[in-house]
């Protein structure tokens, strides 16, 4: 990952940035970097359409009397209104206007701003510097990024050097998921992916990893229903973090459908696009990604990871559509179509997070198709049994950048699922997908507060205008529950 440091000292080198304002009122950087040069900077502005809006830039090439290679103006909005997203914004814009550009150093000069500036410019940074190129052989080196080195000057950079620290691990957990749901299904089978999980304990979690047997021995049918047809054994990854004061206190329990290619068993699905479905892990990689950020930043904060992984394949051994399994709090379900899989792994993962007795149980799923109809890309579909939860949720989605929209649960949605010949069926028919999905989750939860969250629309993305996802996988997730952490079980 590039390399990130924080300095007192000014020194203009590579390539300087400096956030405008909108109608270009400068920052404390901009003005030095104006009078350094005689003027050339405000002269180029003259000339050119840059307001200091977000997502503006403007490189001004060799400006006289400093040594930098070139300035680079960026819009930086109102600043009044100024937050950590927007901080976040104008580090990922400066990053992706000249991460191709040749030079190895981007300076930011922050004078004047407060240390958490800093450390969100370069969060964001971190975030639009992401790439997934380890397939490529025939790149061009013209065409390979070549900032490898984030420098922020500040007024004062330890307090600034502080307040990355945790942002820091953020990134890396945020990197984590990416390259999880990036990664193609031959290489990330449901093994590998427990290998990887195992691979955290590097970071002072506990991991715990279930196999068949294990899964057998308790029941858990459902989930196991959908691996019946791959080559690669089912496994229950179990990773945990007791960072609270008191370790014994109640833990949050996050679980994530893993399925680590979604064939649609013997329900097939069409072949156009089905290739995205090696991300059908992608909430298996938000909670992975989650552990990681948690464990990294040392959170004060009792939580638990549970991820089902799976491959949904077809074969003389899989399941066949009107099979009826058994999971393992004893409800039978009709698998009318193999396609509906992972609230079959879900179930079986979710009632053993329930066994931990938490003060809170979160999924995150790539579960409907529906969920796009309905919020498209921009937010992921949350549904919950408690208000304040919901709530919550709500507000760390807001603050992270990461947001949800809350959906119902209702009695008339949940008899869409009953069954003529068993406890209920995988599917609800054509009409509120998303919804006949949550309520199928909502039927193994006790009193416990509860959200699901479908991320089928913001896992992955193929277009996002967004500097912050550069790349198809967006590591969705990990910045919604770090946030979320920090916010309810930390303060
Ligand atoms: N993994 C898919 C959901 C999905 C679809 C994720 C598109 C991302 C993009 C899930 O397992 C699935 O196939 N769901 C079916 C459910 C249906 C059979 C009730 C769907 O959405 O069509
Ligand atoms: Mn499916
Ligand atoms: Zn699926």
């Amino acid at each position: 990952m590039m390399k990130v440091t924080f300095t007192d000292s000014v020194k203009y080198q590579a390539i300087t940035a400096a956030p405008v304002f909108t109608d270009n009122r400068h920052s404390a950087g901009a003005d030095t970097l104006d009078e350094a040069s005689a003027g050339a900077i405000s002269r180029a502005q003259k000339g050119s359409r840059f307001s200091g809006k977000p997502g503006q830039t403007l490189e001004i090439k060799a400006p006289s009397g400093i040594e930098a290679q070139s300035a680079l103006l960026v819009g930086a909005g109102d600043r009044d209104k100024a937050d950590a997203l927007c901080w976040e914004m104008f580090g990922a814009h400066a990053l992706k206007a000249v991460q191709l550009s040749g030079a190895d150093t981007l300076v930011y000069d922050m004078r004047g701003l407060d240390a958490s500036a800093s450390a969100h410019a370069a969060f964001g940074a971190l975030l639009a510097a992401y790439r997934f190129d380890k397939y490529r052989t025939t790149l061009k080196d013209e065409k390979k990024p070549s900032i490898t080195s984030l420098q922020f000057i500040c007024d004062d950079s330890s307090t600034a050097k502080r307040a990355f620290a945790p942002l820091h691990e953020t990134a890396q957990g945020v990197e984590l998921a990416r390259n999880l749901v990036s990664e193609p299904a031959n290489v990330l089978h449901p093994e590998n992916f427990a290998k990887r999980a195992q691979s955290l304990e590097e970071f002072g979690l506990e991991v715990q990893i279930l196999d068949e047997k294990d899964m057998k021995k308790l029941g858990m049918n459902a989930l196991l229903s959908v691996g019946e047809g791959s080559n690669f054994g089912s496994k229950l990854a179990v990773m945990s973090w007791f960072g609270a004061k008191d370790s014994k206190a109640a833990p949050l329990v996050l679980v994530g459908k893993g399925v680590c290619f979604d064939t649609g068993g013997i329900s097939l699905k069409p072949g156009a696009g089905m290739w995205d479905m090696k991300g059908d892990m992608g909430g298996a990689a938000a909670v992975t990604g989650t552990m990681r950020a948690l464990a990294g930043r040392k959170a004060k904060a009792n939580v638990i990871g549970i991820i089902g992984l799976v491959e949904n394949m077809p074969d003389a051994a899989a399941t066949r559509p009107g099979d009826v399994v058994t999971s393992a709090n004893g409800q039978t379900i009709e698998v009318q179509n193999t396609d509906a899989e992972g609230r079959l792994v879900l179930v079986d993962a979710l009632w053993y997070g329930l066994r931990f007795k938490p003060r809170q149980i979160i999924d995150f799923a790539t579960l409907t198709g529906a969920i796009i109809i309905s919020l498209g890309h921009e937010n992921a579909g949350v549904f919950s049994n408690d208000d304040a939860l919901a709530g919550a949720l709500d507000t760390a989605g807001k603050a992270s950048g990461e947001t949800v929209w809350r959906l119902p649960l209702g009695a008339g949605y949940d008899k869409l699922i009953d069954s003529k010949i068993a406890d209920m069926k995988n599917i609800g028919g054509r009409a509120a997908g998303s919804i006949t999905a949550a309520q199928f989750l909502h039927r193994y939860i006790d009193d416990t507060p509860w959200a699901h969250i479908d991320i089928a629309g913001t896992a992955w993305k193929d277009k996002s205008d967004d500097p912050r996802e550069p790349t198809w996988a967006t590591g969705y997730g990990v910045r919604l529950m770090d946030r979320f952490v920090a916010q309810t079980c930390e303060s």
